[in-house]
């Protein structure tokens, strides 16, 4: 086994093999000796099996571990055994592994002392986090060759801000991305679209609205249904009220010679075995998979979305289905590990050795169209620099509304910023409770969208029964009240990959309680949310580490390093009240649910 070892500012990178990684990380180190493999202290071990290179270092026993991208559990991310592999996991719920998402990378925390390791390699990924050998965390990885890179600092937020220093600062979010949009699975047809806006409109502010697969004629990207209406009159009406419209577009392309995109991208796509094209089932039936990783496949992309952007001014392009994903059995499952890839040098690779690694070259096609603002199902590390995430098919329910916290927030410290959720939950019922609940649960994440299943409740603000209507109006008050923070915590994130959304332990991580609080977020530096996320409460208790808080619903300072039961519809605290006169101005007009 070769090993070779570069140093350069606090980041080590280690090459196993020669490995030749498919991203190049942004990295310019000195040769140096072997024996610094270590993570703080302790000694990373590496080996070499017949299966693939095998990392592994001790676990402390009070060790927490946290990151590993977008992950169903709690924060503290110990005792688990997660696979990095995209996947289709609709209806998921907490401790479903994989989900959409695959980020390689986790910090570990010692003594309030952490350390961060990143894999650089989009394979299927085995992280065991103290499950298979109670004392260590071992990372499996099926080839035998690789790229790591470990991360010193003594914050979390200098290894995170190390770690999109690697791997891409954030792409620059526009400000009405940061406001509250739409969404259904299908708003149809567009005449229906127009009504639903003004009437949710009469009660909320709407930045953008997402039109999903049924605008299209029978799944086809860049294609309108017939009986979807003109797009070029709903598109007017939308910008007439300064409302962006943002289309889904699958990967998947239907092989049939009529359709403009696919004979257009002939030569662009993956390939099977036999060097033919590689074929799958999707929506439109049966389809080709544009070969991302290819430079010429990418700019061929890059053109049908420019046209398609251009041609009737759309603002924004949702990425679904990418993991990539194809259908067995009615179900949404990756792709063929065995579909060919070409990649810009020429070398073919398997499918299974970059999967994680494909929506991040489709976005990155995407976005070198020009479009302004993507959302993307899948990801994998980088994708940061190109799109926002948000997390997949949900479940309405208060337990699954509720992991919705942990879950993005350890997005959020792997280097995506933007992230949201479904509000309402996806798929099963939500009623007006849930809903109003979901909204202010997420009143504070950078992507804030309501969307909802086929089929499933209506979700829309103007059904609900007017309690729950207030409680919805007040959440989104109270994020535009912030909306002057939002936007520098965006900027912050843009320059310095900062995560919008923090778990506690992010601002305070010497102090062991925050490891396991799940229910609580930090917002920036200086704002504690803990929003009531159990059915039929209106208090609940809330950690404030040590600090000086202030609840400004109360007008009340109080010291942290306490437990404190809050009955406030919303309960916040603030750190610093410093620059944030007009936010506690707007804030004071806002009228908390009496019976909080
Ligand atoms: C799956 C996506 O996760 C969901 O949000 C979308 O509504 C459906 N695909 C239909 O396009």
């Amino acid at each position: 086994m070769k090993v070779e070892v570069f140093l350069s500012k606090g980041i080590t990178k280690i090459n196993v093999n020669d490995y030749k990684p498919l991203m190049k990380m942004n990295f310019n180190g000195k040769k140096a000796d072997p024996k610094f493999i270590k993570m703080r202290e302790e000694k990373i071990n590496i080996d070499e099996t017949s299966e693939g290179i095998i990392l592994s270092k001790d676990l402390g026993v009070k060790e927490h571990v946290i990151g590993l991208g977008e992950k169903a559990f709690g924060t503290e991310r110990r005792r688990t055994r997660t696979v990095m592999y995209n996947t289709d996991s609709f209806g998921y719920g907490y401790g479903t592994d994989p989900l959409y998402v695959s980020i390689p990378f986790f910090i570990s925390v010692r003594d309030g002392l952490p350390s961060g390791l990143l894999v650089n390699n989009a394979s299927s990924i085995v992280f065991d986090i103290g499950v298979e050998d109670y004392g260590k965390i071992k990372i499996e990885i099926p080839e035998n060759g690789s790229e790591f890179y470990i991360i010193d600092g003594k914050t979390i937020e200098e290894i995170v801000e190390k770690l999109s220093f690697l791997t891409g600062k954030p792409f620059k979010i526009p400000g009405w991305a940061l406001g509250h949009m739409i969404s259904r699975y299908s708003y149809f047809p567009s005449e229906k679209i127009i009504k639903v806006v003004d009437e949710y409109r009469k009660f909320l502010p709407v930045e953008a609205v997402f039109l999903d697969v049924d605008y299209m004629d029978r799944y086809k990207n860049f294609t309108w249904s017939e009986s979807f209406g003109k797009p070029e009159k709903l598109l007017k009406e939308m910008h007439k009220r300064n409302v962006k419209v943002i289309t889904i577009v699958d990967p998947s392309i239907p092989v049939n010679q009529k359709y403009g995109p696919f004979m257009r991208g002939l030569g662009n796509y993956c390939d099977d075995e036999n060097g033919n094209i590689y074929i799958d089932s999707m929506w439109p039936g049966r389809c080709a998979f544009p070969d991302f990783l290819n430079q010429k496949a990418r700019a061929w992309w890059s053109d049908e979305i420019k046209r398609w952007i251009k041609k009737y001014r759309i603002d924004g392009i949702w990425l679904d289905m990418n993991e990539p994903t194809r259908i067995v059995d009615d179900k949404g499952v990756p792709l063929d590990p065995d579909a060919i890839h070409t990649k810009d040098d020429g070398t073919r690779v398997k499918h299974s050795l970059i999967h994680n690694a494909y929506p991040l070259f489709e976005a990155k096609a995407t976005y070198d169209a020009g479009v302004k603002f993507i959302l993307s199902r899948s990801g994998f590390i980088g994708i940061q620099r190109y799109a926002a995430i948000w997390s997949g098919d949900s479940v309405s329910s208060w337990e699954d509304m509720r992991l919705q916290i942990p879950l993005l927030t350890g997005l959020s410290i792997s280097g995506v910023p933007y992230v949201g959720c479904d509000i309402g939950g996806f798929s099963g019922h939500s009623d007006a409770e849930l809903i109003a609940r979901y909204y202010q649960m997420a009143a504070f994440f950078p992507i804030m969208r309501n969307h909802k299943i086929k089929g499933g409740n209506d979700q829309e603000i103007y059904v609900l029964p007017d309690k729950f209507r207030g409680m919805i109006q007040r959440a989104v008050r109270m994020r535009y009240a912030f909306m002057p923070y939002l936007k520098e915590l965006a900027k912050e994130a843009h320059e310095k990959g900062h995560p919008m959304i923090r778990p506690l332990c992010y601002e305070f991580q010497g102090d062991e309680n925050t490891y396991m609080i799940d229910d609580e977020y930090m917002v920036g530096k200086d704002v504690l949310y803990a929003p009531i996320v159990e059915k039929g409460r209106t208090s609940r208790d809330v950690y404030l580490p040590k600090g000086k808080w202030y609840d400004p619903w109360k007008k009340e300072s109080m010291e942290g390093g306490k437990w404190i039961t809050s009955d406030n519809e919303m309960p916040l605290f603030i750190r610093s009240l410093k620059g944030k006169e007009r936010i506690l101005e707007a804030l004071s007009e806002i009228r908390l649910d009496s019976n909080s």
